[in-house]
């Protein structure tokens, strides 16, 4: 046994965010370009081989959760085989995913069977107007029928994300609590934060956790905290007061939970990351295609979180936006 993944803040690292590509169905424009996006080639991309390596090491090191995203983790080619691998690695509890939902009604059956334990389905609006403002493209009844196919397969407890922007989302508040609350789904709600490709975030943008939650108590119902068994998480959850529905608010803007972090990320191209706001990356790639030892990785790794920031400091006069843009980073 390894010692654990501490930073110089004493926050242990346990969770691991994969992104397997950096491609995308859809274009949402808090996350996405709109036209000419630059993809990286494939072989630039770590091959499932190389992914469970990395996650095998990181076992050892004490990461027993792992989520796969994107760009949309759905359109890299065979991803149950990935999970299947993944599934295989000793000391890994939970193999989660984090989906636009267009192609999930196809896969969910494969990945479940695969050893895929949860899926986060992003749901950004309940008319397809708002849907394609938000995402450029169409596709709204994919999403709930692949919302439906998760939950017929047993891909419990699913959440539904929302981004949360000011002028866009209060319209469609209501029925996204309905529809959650109907299907017995958690929703939760992400402050905007500044990791658009088109660099247009601008804090008035951001609809706050605290707006919702008086909308939703004024359209549904009281709301009442409810306990959070896992302080690392990021979404501070709520409850109707009539029992029906949980709610979670993920509000890394207006109170950011950077002190309880427990996440590393890994870009598609192989690039270790500490924050999603990381200004520097640790090349696990050139070491995977270098034959290095399971130690050298692992001193890689120790040397990224031992280089984490307290935390990402939007609101500080001395906030560097990340080079990349969400799809590049993988949320
Ligand atoms: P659970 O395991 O269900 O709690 O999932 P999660 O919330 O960790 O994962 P998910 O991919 O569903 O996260 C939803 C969104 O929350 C992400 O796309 C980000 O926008 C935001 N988020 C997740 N982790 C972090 C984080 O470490 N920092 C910040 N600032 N935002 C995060
Ligand atoms: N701000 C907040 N959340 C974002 N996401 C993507 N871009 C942003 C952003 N700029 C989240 C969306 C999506 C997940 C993959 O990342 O919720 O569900
Ligand atoms: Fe962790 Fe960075 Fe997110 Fe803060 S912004 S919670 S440090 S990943």
């Amino acid at each position: 046994e390894r010692e654990p993944l501490y930073d110089a803040l004493g926050r242990v690292h346990t969770s691991l965010r994969i992104s397997v590509t950096d491609r995308c169905n859809i274009r949402c424009f808090y996350c996405m370009p709109e036209e000419n996006v630059r993809f990286r080639p494939r072989h630039e991309l770590l091959t499932f081989e190389e992914i469970t390596r990395l996650a095998r090491v990181m076992a050892s090191l004490g990461v027993n959760k792992l989520r796969l995203t994107g760009g949309e983790p759905l359109v890299r080619a065979e991803l149950p085989k990935l999970v299947a691998q993944l599934a295989a690695v000793p000391g890994i509890h939970e193999i989660a995913l984090t989906t636009n939902g267009i192609l999930l009604a196809e896969q969910a059956q494969a990945l479940k069977d695969a050893g895929l334990t949860r899926v986060n389905i992003s749901l950004d609006a309940m008319t397809e107007e708002t849907f394609r403002r938000i995402s450029r493209r169409d596709g709204l009844d994919r999403v709930i029928a692949g919302i439906h196919a998760a939950k017929h397969v047993g891909l419990a407890p699913i959440r539904l994300n929302t981004v949360a922007i000011k002028g866009i989302t209060e319209p469609e508040i209501p029925a996204l609590a309905r529809f959650a609350r109907d299907e017995q789904l958690e929703l939760r709600f992400i402050e905007f934060m500044p990791l658009d490709a088109d660099q247009q975030w601008n804090n008035d943008q951001v609809l706050t956790g605290e707006e919702i939650r008086r909308q939703l108590e004024a359209a549904i119902g009281p709301l009442e905290p409810a306990d959070r068994p896992d302080l690392s998480q990021p979404a501070m959850d709520y409850q109707y007061a009539d029992g029906n529905g949980r709610i979670g608010f993920i509000n890394p803007v207006s109170q950011p939970f950077c002190g309880d972090c427990n996440r590393l990320r890994v870009t598609a191209e192989g690039q270790l990351r500490n924050c999603l706001f990381s200004t520097v990356e640790w090349d696990a790639r050139a070491l995977l295609r270098a034959s290095a030892t399971d130690d050298e990785l692992a001193q890689l790794i120790r040397d990224c979180v031992r280089a984490k920031k307290p935390g990402h400091g939007i609101d500080s006069s001395e906030f560097i936006r990340p080079q990349r843009a969400m799809y590049q980073i993988g949320g």
